[in-house]
This record gives structure tokens, C-alpha cells and sequence, in this order.
């Protein structure tokens, strides 16, 4: 007969063998991201804001210690991606799938973290189409369409009427093009001449002196964020465009924080739409930058944003789950999550899985000497309109 005494001892017992069975298992979180190659400053940036996340909330939630295991996927490698995806879940054992900076390799995911039922959260990745590919992803980031919508809108309504678009020729450029001119020509405006670079080493030297022969009031540019914009710029500048009258306009990639500086001042005056400014006038994100700086020793930009956001999304399905992570109850909980994030209130539409955020319209000035994306204009609780 078990004494009452006796229980308690073994209940008591039972209790520190699970607590330490909890303690001992991480909770491991795999991120697939494009470390080495041209799109380097993106993985860059991701892994800075997932890491301060990190930093400033503690690495254990749940009882269980945060395990980053980050793999590279050495640029717009789909078969790559694929393959370290099915790695991290078959060998680590990941409990949660994050990152994907490109398209293509969030597209190859899809199809596995379906199968093996793996909860996924797509830190930039933003052809509109991707969560649409698997129940078990959701996205924080952004999507094309989303952010390309109110600069088709304000171009239009700021008497802007002939444009050229330039967009990179793969998933995300395709959705902005189609996107701005959906809405551009809807508002009465014209294009007048469309062109697809090459996602891989772009000379965009012949691509800029046709748009400057062909006189447009301005150019629309959708460029992956880090070096193409730098590229895209100095041709910018050096074939005297702006000199030429030819107003730049686009979704906030082409002139985005990590490469401003970099720009320099060929940048000043551009007009573009997105969700996060280094700028944004908040004390929740003067905090964000400044503890983001103070880590990294560089200037946030909106993919770190998305990493920081993503692991907000870990760490609150954790908690909501008790440390056991179940898909279906883990996406459950992700639809219709509100974060406070950096760039404002954002939150994960419970039909799409998509997030749902305010999407500014900015302008590049100079404060205290330094350039910056400057916000003076907002869309409220914008969706993705194609999904
Ligand atoms: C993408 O591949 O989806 C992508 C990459 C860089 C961006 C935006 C989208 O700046």
C-alpha cells in the first residue's frame, strides 16, 4: 500500500522528471537562410534580428532552451533549400522552420514542411503566392503586392503619368509589375515601357539608358534588397536621370536601410512604399534601432525586422502550447496573432496566414547628415490584395 506520504515523494518525483526532461530538450528552431553569396546582407540582417529577439527576451521559453540552427542556402538555390529543409526536420529534428530571404527557396520548402507537418514562418520571402503553397507556413514579412499598391496609387494621385517599370525578372518582380500596373493604369496613369533583369549579376547600365531615351516622368524599381540597388543607383546617378527630370519611385527594397548609406546621395528625393523605416517614429523602434545597432554595429533594415517578428511568433506558440509543439494547435494559434513589432501593430490574417500591416509612403532625406527613408504618409492595415 502506498502511503499518502509516499505519493507525495513520487508525485513530487515525477514533477523535477518531467521539468528536467523539458529543460534537457531544446527547443530547436531551423533556419534556412542565403548566408554566402550576392544575397548575403539579406540572411545577414535576418539572423540579426532573430539573434536580438534572442538577446532581449531570453534563450529559454517554456522551460526549454532556444536552439538557432542556421543552414545556408548560398543563394536562389531551390534544390539547396529543399534539401537542407528536409535535413533540419529528418536529422535535427526542428520543432519550427524559419527564414527564406528568396522566393525560390521558400517556394521548394513548401512541399516538404507540408509533408512533415512543420510549423513555418517566412521571414521576407514576399511573392504573394508562397503561403498559399502549404497550410503550415505564415508570413511576417511583407508581400509584393502589398507594398506595391499605394506607391502605384500615389503616383497616380501625385500627377505622375507616364512610367517605366524595372523589375528583377523572377517571382517577386513579376507580382510588382503586374501589381503597379493593375492599379497605375486603373488611376488613369500609362506605361510606357517594362523591363526584367536578370536575378543573377544584372548589368543595368543598357537597361537605364533606354528608360532615360524613352523619357518617362519616372521609373518604378522592384529590386531584391543588399547589392542590386547600390548597382541600380550608381547607373542612376551616373546617366543623369534624376538631371533628366526622371522621378524614383518603388516599393522600399531599392533604397532600404542596410544599403542607403552606400547610395549616398544619388537616393535623395526617392518616393517608395513599405512597412518599415529605421525611421519609423516610435519609441518601440527607437529602442529596435538602438539596440539593434548597439549589437551589430550596422543600421537595421525591414528583414531584420521580420527575423525579430518571426521568433515573437516562436516564442508566443510556445508559450501558448506549453513547450510541446503540435502543428495544427501551432497554426491554430499563429492565425489571427497580433505582434507589437518594431514597424507598428502587425497581425496574421487568419484566412491567408499572410500578415496584414501598416504600409507608409517615405521619402529619402538627410537627418543629422545621414540618409533615411522618412515616413509622411500611411496606408492603415493593408492586406495582400491578390490572396
Ligand atoms: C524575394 O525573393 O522574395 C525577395 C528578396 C528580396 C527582397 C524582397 C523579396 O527585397
Amino acid at each position: 500500500m502506498v502511503t499518502l506520504a509516499r505519493a507525495a515523494v513520487l508525485v513530487a518525483a515525477l514533477a523535477a522528471a518531467a521539468a528536467g526532461a523539458d529543460a534537457e530538450e531544446p527547443l530547436k528552431v531551423g533556419a534556412v537562410l542565403e548566408v554566402s553569396g550576392p544575397f548575403a546582407s539579406i540572411a545577414r540582417q535576418i539572423e540579426n534580428g532573430m539573434r536580438l529577439y534572442l538577446m532581449r527576451n531570453g534563450e529559454t521559453v517554456s522551460g526549454r532552451k532556444v536552439e538557432l540552427i542556421v543552414k545556408d542556402a548560398t543563394g536562389a538555390q531551390p534544390e539547396i533549400a529543399k534539401r537542407l529543409v528536409q535535413e533540419l526536420i529528418t536529422r535535427d529534428k526542428v520543432d519550427f522552420i524559419v527564414g527564406f530571404g528568396l522566393t525560390p527557396n521558400a517556394l521548394a520548402a513548401a512541399p516538404v514542411v507540408t509533408e512533415a507537418k512543420i510549423p513555418t514562418i517566412i521571414m521576407n520571402a514576399a511573392a504573394s503566392v508562397i503561403v498559399s503553397k502549404s497550410p503550415y507556413m505564415a508570413r511576417v514579412s511583407m508581400t509584393l503586392p502589398q507594398v506595391t499598391m499605394p506607391i502605384a496609387q500615389w503616383a497616380a494621385n501625385n500627377n505622375i503619368r507616364r512610367v517605366y517599370t524595372l523589375v528583377a525578372d523572377y517571382g517577386p518582380g513579376l507580382d510588382a509589375e503586374a501589381t503597379f500596373k493593375k492599379y497605375f493604369t486603373a488611376a488613369g496613369g500609362q506605361i510606357i515601357g517594362e523591363v526584367r533583369t536578370p536575378l543573377k549579376n544584372p548589368d543595368f547600365a543598357p537597361f537605364v539608358q533606354r528608360i532615360k531615351d524613352a523619357q518617362p516622368e519616372a521609373v518604378f524599381i522592384f529590386l531584391p534588397a543588399g547589392e542590386q540597388g547600390i548597382a541600380f543607383m550608381k547607373e542612376y546617378r551616373q546617366r543623369g536621370l534624376a538631371d533628366a527630370g526622371i522621378r524614383l519611385i518603388g516599393t522600399g527594397d531599392v533604397v532600404e536601410d542596410d544599403i542607403l548609406e552606400a547610395i549616398g546621395d544619388a537616393a535623395l528625393g526617392a518616393i517608395t512604399t513599405h512597412h518599415y523605416s529605421a525611421a519609423h517614429d516610435s519609441p518601440r523602434n527607437r529602442e529596435y534601432v538602438k539596440a539593434y545597432t548597439d549589437a551589430f554595429k550596422i543600421r537595421p533594415n525591414f528583414m531584420s525586422v521580420a527575423g525579430y517578428d518571426g521568433m515573437a511568433v516562436v516564442y508566443e506558440v510556445t508559450r501558448r502550447l506549453n513547450g510541446r509543439i503540435d502543428a495544427e494547435r501551432a497554426m491554430e494559434i499563429i492565425k489571427g496573432m497580433r505582434i507589437d513589432s518594431p514597424r507598428g501593430s502587425i497581425m496574421i490574417d487568419p484566412a491567408t496566414r499572410d500578415v496584414v500591416q501598416d504600409v507608409y509612403v517615405r521619402r529619402v532625406e538627410k537627418r543629422d547628415g545621414a540618409l533615411y527613408n522618412i515616413e509622411f504618409d500611411r496606408i492603415s492595415n493593408v492586406k495582400d490584395p491578390e490572396h
